[in-house]
């Protein structure tokens, strides 16, 4: 299981603070969300502020381009760190162009896909991608609702996975707490994107421990409990 804290819900005056404290917290990935203001109504950070952090931290660098021209980002963000990148689906007919070029840098390739998307559209592609992001909420904005009509394509995603005998991971990304986590563990997700839930406590470590330990037993109603 993957835990990748979303840097988005760190504060933006310190992100390489934060980068180390997510660092040293236990976590598997850091998350790191590129908007542009035209795919998504809002904007994040661009290749600089990877770069700017990326010596500060060993962990996988999981970037996720909400950007309705990736095509241009796709160099700057790998030679700024970034481990992987994941385009949108909803992109349509540049996607398979982009999945290659992922490659070609060098780098782990993702695909995500929207709640409003119908999850047949990822299917060409499964066989060339590393892993699939279910948003789980609509993308742009930290701090929303889980979806939970999204689970079934969770499940669909795993199906695939399964009878296809394909190895990519299955993310989630949006309203993750330890609740909604086990939830999506529960159907096949083993790659948890969390921001909100988890800058919110104090201890991020403990907060990571919690959702792993969660995760793992696949039971949303240890979330109430204290473990
Ligand atoms: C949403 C982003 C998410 C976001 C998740 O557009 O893709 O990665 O940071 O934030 P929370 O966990 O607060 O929903
Ligand atoms: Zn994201």
């Amino acid at each position: 299981m993957i835990i990748a804290p979303s840097l988005l819900a760190g504060n933006h005056a310190a992100f390489g603070r934060d980068a180390v404290r997510v660092s040293k917290s236990g976590a598997d990935w850091l998350h790191l969300d590129i908007m542009d203001g035209h795919f998504v109504p809002n904007i994040s950070f661009g290749p600089q502020v990877v770069k700017a952090i990326r010596p500060l931290s060993k962990l996988f660098f999981d970037v996720h381009l909400m950007c309705a021209k990736p095509e241009v980002l796709l160099e700057p963000f790998a030679e700024a760190g970034a481990d992987e990148m994941i385009v949108h689906v909803e992109l349509g007919e540049q996607v398979s162009h982009l999945i290659l070029k992922i490659k070609n840098l060098g780098k782990k390739v993702g695909l995500a896909v929207n709640p409003l998307t119908e999850i047949s559209l990822v299917q060409p592609h499964l066989d060339k991608i590393d892993l699939l992001l279910v948003m789980t909420v609509n993308p742009g904005f930290g701090g929303q609702e889980f979806i939970h009509e999204t689970l079934p394509k969770i499940q669909q995603a795993e199906a695939w996975r399964l009878e296809k005998k394909l190895k990519y991971r299955i993310s989630v990304d949006g309203g993750i707490n330890n609740q909604t986590a086990a939830e999506c563990a529960r159907v096949g997700a083993d790659t948890f994107v969390a921001g909100t839930s988890l800058f919110g406590q104090r201890s991020l470590k403990v907060a990571i421990n919690k959702m792993r330990k969660i995760v793992n037993a696949c039971d949303p109603a240890l979330a109430d409990l204290k473990v």
